[in-house]
């Protein structure tokens, strides 16, 4: 058995994309009206997989520890939020349009983006060297934030903004969220939940679109902490090794300190976690040490105390935060990437989905060798349903089954045949390696939790 993992071309993009779709993990949204740019469906598989990541963000984020508290706060907020945050002043891009094509871009992707009208060029090639074929305009500042209005009257007094960040209520909350679970510096709270942005260009499939999900969390810290970066260090650390713990290729991973010329003014530091993705590397995960500005912000423009009293040493003071920011959608494109191979198994080609067990959305496909055998296969689904994502699939032969698992990603396919009606003992197949293991079936609940454990 041969193996190469998918390289680092456009084609293996497509491929990815074409996989997403024919098996139901990602549709582009509302595809019978011809789609809607930047917006995206996840299918039966794909939501399992989502589900999967942002239980396993939440746990090692939350549950599993003492110091972080969770919430889930309204899409929209006051739109002075968005106003003392910053984001109605700055939160825009540089946008240019070209007189000819009509097409509207970034202004900072030009050198990259393929014109519409000539595909072969980009689009800043196509203007200056198309011989008058593009055109562009000067360069304006266009807000990234959707605009909405709340209640029935459409005037500038109802505006509101769909987010484009998760954490700007933790900052307003602050105060609540600290009071009633009794937190003490250093603590954090963390929240999943949707963003939008109307972004210039969404590209790259899932990897920047209009509507996507963040997982961040704030971590609040004593102002003189953050001089010493060890939070920030820690927070640096505990992210990178999730990805590990998800099975990310460890030579795929980037860490990326920014340079100073790109921090925000208040900004005392901020890493990138980037990922290898197909078209190029790029940010996957924000570590930012974000000093006291946000509270400090939100002080100014509510007029309210959001500052912390330290029992201990009678003090008072704004804390500092130390911010992780994540897309689900961005983690999803990774382990997607990553989990993608093409081998050979018998001379035939085979693709695989090499994920994780804890985020493969079928853990365990039980499969009888004729449909004879159906209801003994069946009595076992059932029985481990109830501890692991399970599938039953009669159709077809054997291994057309197995290469249809293999393609989703099933780490493990348990074969009932004429012997288990026998000695009550099945076939395991092993997904990566194909080698395959006869395990007695008052074992075998057992045997699956082991071997994905593992
Ligand atoms: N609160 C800080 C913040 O939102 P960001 O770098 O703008 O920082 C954080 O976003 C993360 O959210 C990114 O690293 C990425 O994973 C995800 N993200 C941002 N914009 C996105 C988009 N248009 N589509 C998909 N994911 C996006």
């Amino acid at each position: 058995m041969t193996t190469s993992r998918a390289g680092a071309s456009r084609a293996a993009m497509d491929e990815l994309i074409s996989l997403a779709k024919r098996r139901g993990f990602v549709f582009p949204s509302s595809g019978i009206y011809g789609g809607i740019n930047g917006f995206w469906d996840f299918g039966p598989l794909g939501v399992e997989v989502k589900n999967n990541l942002k239980k396993l963000w939440w746990d090692h984020m939350v549950r599993f520890r003492s110091d972080v508290v969770g919430v889930d706060t309204s899409i929209i907020a006051h739109p002075q939020t968005w106003v003392s945050s910053g984001h109605v002043k700055s939160f825009s891009d540089p946008l240019v349009d070209c007189k000819v094509c009509k097409g509207r871009f970034r202004a900072d992707h030009i050198d990259s983006l393929p014109c519409p009208n000539k595909p072969s060029l980009t689009v800043q090639a196509c203007a200056k060297e198309g011989k008058g074929e593009g055109e562009l305009t000067d360069i304006r500042q266009f807000n990234l934030m959707f605009q909405t209005h709340v209640g029935a009257v459409q005037d500038v007094s109802s505006v509101a903004y769909l987010r484009p960040e998760t954490c700007q209520s933790i900052f307003t909350q602050f105060k609540n969220i600290q009071g009633v679970s009794r937190q003490k510096i250093p603590f954090g709270i963390a929240q999943i939940g949707k963003s939008f942005r109307n972004e210039v260009t969404p590209r790259n499939f899932i990897f920047r679109s209009r509507e996507f999900e963040q997982m961040e969390m704030e971590f609040f810290i004593k102002p003189e902490d953050s001089e010493s970066q060890k939070w920030y260090e820690y927070w640096i650390d505990q992210r990178y090794q999730w990805f590990l713990s998800l099975g990310v290729q460890k030579n795929k991973l980037r860490l990326r300190p920014h340079a100073p010329d790109e921090l925000a003014h208040y900004a005392k530091g901020c890493t990138d976690i980037e990922y290898e993705f197909p078209f190029g590397v790029s940010e996957l995960e924000g570590i930012a040490q974000r000093s006291n500005y946000d509270l400090t912000q939100h002080i100014q423009g509510s007029g309210k105390d959001l500052s912390y009293f330290d029992e201990a040493t009678k003090e008072k003071f704004v804390p500092a935060v130390i911010e992780t920011s994540l897309g689900v959608d961005r983690t999803f494109l990774t382990v997607f990437c990553d989990a993608y191979a093409e081998d050979e198994v018998d001379g035939e080609k085979r693709a695989i989905l090499r994920f994780h067990p804890q985020v493969a959305p079928i853990q365990v496909a039980i499969l009888p060798l004729s449909k004879k055998l159906k209801e003994g296969a069946i009595k076992i689904e059932e029985d481990l349903r109830r501890y692991f994502r399970s599938d039953y699939d009669e159709a077809g032969s054997i291994g057309k089954r197995y290469r249809r698992q293999d393609e989703v990603g099933t780490p493990y396919c348990v074969t009932y045949d004429f012997e288990s009606l026998e000695n009550q003992s099945v076939t395991v197949r092993e997904r990566d390696t194909t080698q395959q293991e006869r395990v007695s079936l008052d074992q075998l609940k057992n045997y699956l939790s082991d071997k994905m454990q593992a």
